[in-house]
């Protein structure tokens, strides 16, 4: 019996991390997969560092490519590992492409998958998210969702009750186990901010990095930001790379008050977002953080796969109009979100749930 964990990128570690730890103390026999999606060290050793990740079993090395590209070559590598380590279960978190390749490979191979994160729409098939997580839930055996939302969805697209678990969110466990750990580091004094009185910016969507007129709407708001509050903002490979390319560096550097920083670790950014005023993003793994722990979250998107951060968090789509993310900021530094984001099963046990199920498909 052997469990095969899935990891590829960024917004991976943190999803399977506590699964990983969990699975060792029942003592269950696993084998940890990289695809290497991301590679870059701030993009990924750090994070297997911060979570207490060991080095992976088997590392895949694609690296970057059109999705075309890079699916293909996840699926032709992984093939051959399934071949050699016959799984008895393939494990796969979240919406990335290494999250479809392995599915589809497994699948195909008569090797029963799990999908954690099932469930989660945009309605948005322009995202290529949207596209990894349809695909993947129509052909995973356990579909494990993170709110009951998901349950719904995949009802809706006639899957069976019996292959679908609300388990919670599992991210969750992630952020309590490293908030416990986010204090000894020195990052306040590294950037030169104060607890509470900046603002954290994460962008890397291609429908805004990769568009100019997406990115000067963003820009222009990002100034006036910067007018009330220094804003802290790591910057992706992909965001670095884009504003280069459509000569908007300068613009960015302009912004008064505004921190452009290497993408941070998982402890560190944890650490400033746990402390800032305000969090403005493209992400969708940040949205629950921040409901999580009651920050406001300005989401610079036209829609979000996570709505039930809208509904009992602290979330606010806006999308990239310069007047709307303003409004936006204005009403959310003076909203009190104390009696949001207490979301059911976002618990830390998510984890433990997902185990429990696992061992008892594989009979144990
Ligand atoms: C991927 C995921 C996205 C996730 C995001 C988090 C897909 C379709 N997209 O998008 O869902 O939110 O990760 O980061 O799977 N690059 C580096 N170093 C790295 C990784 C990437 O320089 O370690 C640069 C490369 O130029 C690359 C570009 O970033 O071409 C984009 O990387 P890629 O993995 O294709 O997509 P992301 O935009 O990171």
């Amino acid at each position: 019996m052997k469990i095969t964990i899935v990891a590829g990128a960024r917004p991976n570690f943190m999803k399977i991390a506590p699964l990983y730890s969990e699975l060792e103390k029942r003592g269950l026999p696993q084998l940890l997969l990289h695809t290497g999606q991301h590679y870059d060290k701030n993009m990924s050793k750090i994070f297997f560092d911060d979570l207490g990740l060991p080095e992976p079993d088997i590392f895949l090395g694609v690296g970057s490519g059109s999705h075309a590209t890079q699916t293909a070559s996840i699926m032709v590598k992984f093939e051959e590992v399934c071949l050699e380590v016959q799984p008895s279960i393939v494990v796969v978190v979240g919406d990335v492409n290494s999250t479809l390749a392995c599915t589809i490979v497994a699948k195909k191979m008569n090797i029963p998958t799990a999908h954690v994160e099932a469930g989660l729409r945009s309605g948005d098939m322009e995202m290529p998210e949207e596209v990894n997580r349809i695909l993947t839930d129509a052909v995973a055996d356990i579909l494990l969702t993170p709110s009951i939302d998901g349950n719904e969805n995949l009802i809706r697209e006639g899957r069976m009750e019996e292959d679908i678990f609300f388990v919670g969110n599992i991210m969750i466990d992630s952020l309590k186990y490293c908030l416990e750990r986010s204090s000894e580091n020195d990052i306040f004094e590294k950037l030169n901010i104060r607890k509470g009185e900046y603002g954290v910016l994460t962008l890397h969507r291609p429908s805004n990095v990769d568009n100019t007129t997406s990115m000067t709407s963003i820009l222009d708001a990002l100034f006036e930001i910067g007018k009330e509050i220094e804003i802290v903002f790591p910057m992706h490979p992909r965001t670095r790379k884009s504003m280069e390319r459509m000569g908007l560096s300068n613009r960015l550097s302009e912004i008064p008050n505004i921190r452009l920083v290497e993408p941070l670790g998982y402890l560190e950014f944890i650490s400033i977002v746990a402390n800032s005023r305000v969090v403005l993003t493209d992400s969708g793994g940040l949205q629950e953080e921040t409901t999580f722990l009651k920050i406001p979250c300005i989401t610079l998107r036209d829609n979000t796969e996570r709505p039930i951060t809208v509904t009992g968090g602290t979330n606010k789509i806006v999308g990239n109009n310069t007047e709307r993310i303003l409004d936006a900021f204005n009403e959310s530094i003076k909203e009190d979100y104390s009696d949001k984001g207490d979301l059911p099963l976002w618990d830390g046990g998510t984890a433990v749930r997902i185990a429990k199920i696992i061992q008892s498909y594989l009979g144990g």
